[in-house]
């Protein structure tokens, strides 16, 4: 089972590039999982409770469940409008997470690892966490605001899970992705842990504890559970177990500390395993910043679908962004690499294909020949994406497959087809440049899921790419011949800059 989440994303704020970001890259991985013929679930959704979301609903004037349900709307929307595929969308606000949560509090309680106690301190509001009178100055330098609070809280015994996290680190080496974000959990283990407070009774915007109704949950114990809620936790489900197992989280860095240190040791708590891994990626930044509501920098994902279509918008990001560190947004850099790789790579090959089996084959797609000198560069290309998308490297995934784009490009300009006499050697070239087609559809479906299905269907071959199976559908000579190619408007129309 491939089971891929991304964070649940707080309501208080519309859907940004930085959120797309995330979902488009679990997106993306579990479309390839569904192609190699997994079994798998992609889940998204939002985080409901909470100041946070309090506070703005106040400030909007309505009932925090209606600011849940406004913004809920908008981050389903955002997602639509991106072709994302995920398989369920949880919201915290759901009686189905109710249940997990309290199901998940009592498990941890009974095993004596949650106690009552008194919290004094500052908190930041913004970042829905207490922090030290160190990190305060620095968090209201950034705008976020920083607030006294007092007050009875629960609190889960961290301290007690110092060694257990340590030995699970040592035992599952792969666990945090890429090793840089490991070494920096693992760290951050090693200087000591904390208890951490799990609830509150100075807001009612939450799930209250199951066995002291005055108190309600703290918004980060209720959000990481989701991703237990969604498998089945505490519904009885059968399947719990075997979707469980396959668990996979992708995460921004800022909430690395709450993944990969509190939440095993919660599991841990409760008698759950840790998930498989966590990924963890850098920051998408504009003009050298992260984007936020105060800075006044984010971009919505539909003014660039705008420009760019959908495909345009998935490709770039995916692409463009190592997945693990930082990177910078510019529209500029968007265009020169839509033009690049779209337009001209991709677009060119299947125009100039088309246009030249029209011309000489009477518009019938010959079938490529078995010992092709591309047969080779075809195999190199599905092996390097297949790893690439093993270790969560989209961008990698991607070059792999325009890199052989780039090899069928160049071998139709050293034979120059449209220069030959109809006939056999013309159709040798054009079949391999057709399979070539065939494969890069199959191998950049995952990010372009449109164009991949153009594409097929220019081929003249029968379904979807989606619905074809890896690897037996990457072995070169899969494109059958006999079929009527269509030349159709460009894939992607060039952009000026
Ligand atoms: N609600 C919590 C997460 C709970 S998960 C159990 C939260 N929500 S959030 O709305 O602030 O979203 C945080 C996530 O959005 C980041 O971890 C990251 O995945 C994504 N991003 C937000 N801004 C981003 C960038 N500028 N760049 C890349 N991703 C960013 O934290």
């Amino acid at each position: 089972m491939f089971y891929v989440t991304t964070p649940i994303y707080y309501v208080n704020d519309e859907p940004h590039i930085g959120h797309a970001y995330t979902t488009l890259t679990a997106d993306a991985l579990a479309r390839w999982h569904r192609l190699l013929g997994e079994e798998t679930l992609f889940l998204t959704g939002t985080d409901e409770h909470g100041l946070k979301v309090q506070r703005a609903a106040a400030a909007n004037g309505i009932t925090p469940q209606e600011q849940a349900d406004r913004f809920a709307v908008r981050f389903v929307e955002a997602w639509r409008g991106l072709g994302i595929s995920h398989d369920d969308f949880i919201r915290t606000t759901e009686p189905r997470h109710h249940r997990a949560v309290q199901r998940l509090l009592q498990a941890c309680y009974d095993r004596g690892d949650i106690e009552l106690g008194r919290y004094e301190g500052l908190y930041s509001v913004a970042d829905e966490a207490y922090v030290t009178a160190d990190e305060a100055p620095e968090l209201e330098r950034q705008g976020r605001q920083v607030i006294r609070m007092e007050e009875e809280n629960y609190f889960f015994r961290l301290s007690r899970y110092e060694q257990a996290l340590l030995d699970w680190y040592e035992a599952h080496p792969g666990f945090v992705q890429p090793e840089i974000r490991r070494n920096e959990a693992v760290g951050f283990i090693r200087q000591g842990l904390k208890d951490f407070s799990i609830s509150r009774t100075s807001i009612d915007w939450g799930i209250p504890l199951p066995w002291d109704q005055r108190h309600v949950t703290y918004v980060w114990f209720d959000a990481l559970t989701n991703y237990l809620t969604a498998a089945g936790y505490g519904s009885g489900d059968p399947a719990f177990p075997v979707r469980w197992a396959g668990a996979r989280h992708l995460i921004g860095k800022d909430i690395l500390r709450f993944h990969c240190v509190y939440w095993p040791a919660m599991l841990l708590s409760a008698g759950l395993e840790p998930p498989q891994a966590v990924h963890v990626h850098g920051f998408l930044l504009v003009g050298g910043e992260k984007m936020s509501k105060t800075r006044l920098n984010q971009i919505a994902p539909a003014s660039l679908v705008e420009t760019f279509g959908v495909d345009g918008f998935r490709y770039h990001f995916l692409a463009d962004q190592r997945f693990g560190p930082d990177g910078e947004f510019t529209f500029e850099g968007m265009v020169a690499r839509y033009n690049a790789d779209l337009a001209n790579n991709l677009g060119n090959l299947m125009a100039r294909v088309a246009a030249v089996v029209a011309s000489k084959c009477g518009g019938m797609g010959p079938a490529p020949s078995p010992r092709s000198p591309l047969a080779e560069a075809a195999a190199r290309a599905y092996e390097e994406a297949a790893a690439a998308w093993g270790r969560v490297a989209p961008s990698e995934a991607l070059e792999a497959a325009w890199r052989l784009i780039r090899e069928a490009n160049a071998y139709l300009e050293a034979n120059e087809p449209w220069k030959m006499e109809p006939g056999r050697q013309v159709e040798a070239v054009l079949g391999d440049a057709l399979e070539v087609l065939r494969l890069v559809a199959l191998l950049a479906s995952p990010a372009v899921p449109g164009a991949a299905a153009e594409v097929w269907s220019r081929l003249g071959l029968a379904g979807a790419p989606e619905e074809q199976r890896l690897p037996a559908a990457a072995a070169w000579g899969g494109y059958p011949g006999g079929l009527p190619v269509r030349k159709g408007p460009p894939l992607f129309p060039r952009l000026s800059a």
